[in-house]
């Protein structure tokens, strides 16, 4: 092939990838010039059949030619890309300041205890805590004997259990009656320190105008080689301000029982109650929230902890009556009545997504 041949080969490919419109005609020039059968494919398969001395000549012509469309092409690519990642900007546009427009987004609504359990994860995140799950189907290992629950302990009795038919020589399974066996699991699966709550669905063979048979209780569990009855007063109290919103919440731990914990303590928080409404951080009242304790060393050799290393605090609390006392409910039982008025008006939008910067229930 001639200089000039070459020479005009160049130019009309030159034209081709300059004009082609998008990233497929791009291609097909690529595919024509240097694919298999392509053009300047084809003179480099010529370059073997020459004279030394013509392949001197056209040797790197042919090859200049290659390298040149090459960067063309690739430079072509970059725009043509650019160009159509600009048209799909500009077409996926999103104004996000628009009012949400009708939709299922604004008639449907988040269950407040749905809500609640969200306020409470993000608090006790922002404090260092993780979440940890649990199976609400249980086994009595977990449920009971390895919280130091034996046999015949009378607590067993006191959980009002629903237990399944057992399964051939199966041991029968459980509802979990409270969040406390997430406690062992959590601590059998990973290695100390830890520092996590659980929140979650427990059931109890229990119905009346305070009690549901199935409710939802969040576990709290710290255990490191240091920490004390000050800690969990300290994360309780910053908890209990943070949830209800407001500088200061005193609680009053009184002596109490449970098998898991040793000592144990009921929590109190403070409130004041004027014409039945309940307002918790001041006043001069004490309204029981929850059970807590130092985790008993046995709890802890079940879980496979040394109990001569390692100590923590644990807690319980109900999460109905958080959200009853937050957010002014009064009957438990609608809670599970799945009554839209009543979720039109206690519920919250999905939009108002819990977050400790704005504030937790600010919307
Ligand atoms: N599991 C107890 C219950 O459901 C609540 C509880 C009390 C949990 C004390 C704890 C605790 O972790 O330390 O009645």
């Amino acid at each position: 092939m001639t200089q000039t041949q070459i020479g005009t080969l160049e130019a009309d490919l030159i034209n081709r990838i300059a004009s082609a419109a998008d990233l497929n005609a791009l291609e097909a020039v690529r595919v024509d010039a240097l694919g298999k059968k392509g053009s300047i494919s084809n003179l480099l398969k010529t370059l073997g059949g020459m004279d030394q001395e013509t392949r001197q000549v056209e040797g790197p012509l042919i090859n200049g030619l290659k390298q040149k469309i090459t960067n063309q092409i690739a430079e072509r690519k970059l725009h043509l890309e650019a160009v159509a990642m600009a048209a799909r900007l500009e077409a996926e546009r999103v104004d996000v300041s628009l009012p949400v427009q009708a939709g299922p987004l604004l008639s449907g609504r988040i269950h407040p205890v749905s809500q609640v359990m969200d306020e409470l994860s993000i608090i006790f995140a922002d404090l260092g805590f993780e979440i940890a799950d649990g199976p609400d189907i249980e086994t009595d290992f977990y449920n009971f004997t390895s919280l130091n629950i034996p046999e015949s302990h009378p607590a067993r009795q006191m959980h009002d259990t629903f237990y399944f038919e057992p399964k051939g020589d199966d041991e029968a399974l459980l509802l979990r009656t409270h969040t406390s066996p997430v406690q062992i699991r959590t601590m059998e699966a990973g290695k100390p320190p830890f520092r996590f709550v659980a929140p979650g669905r427990t059931y109890r063979c229990d119905s009346d105008q305070t009690h549901t048979p199935m409710f939802h209780q969040i576990e709290g569990l710290m255990v490191d080689e240091v920490t004390h009855l000050g800690h969990l007063k300290w994360t309780l109290e910053a908890f209990l301000a943070a949830f209800f919103e407001v500088d200061a919440v005193k609680i009053r731990f009184r002596p109490s029982y449970f098998p898991f914990t040793e000592p144990s303590m009921e929590i109190d928080v403070q409130c004041s109650r004027e014409d039945g409404i309940i307002k918790i951080g001041d006043g001069a009242e004490w309204l029981e929230i929850g059970g807590s304790g130092m985790v008993h060393p046995e709890v802890l050799k079940y879980a496979g902890i040394d109990p001569d290393i390692y100590q923590g605090f644990a807690f319980g609390m109900g999460i109905d009556r958080l959200a009853m006392l937050k957010y002014g409910m009064p009957d438990l039982r609608a809670f599970f009545d799945a009554d839209l008025r009543w979720l039109k008006h206690y519920g919250f939008l999905p939009f108002d997504v819990p977050n400790i910067a704005r504030g937790i229930s600010e919307g």
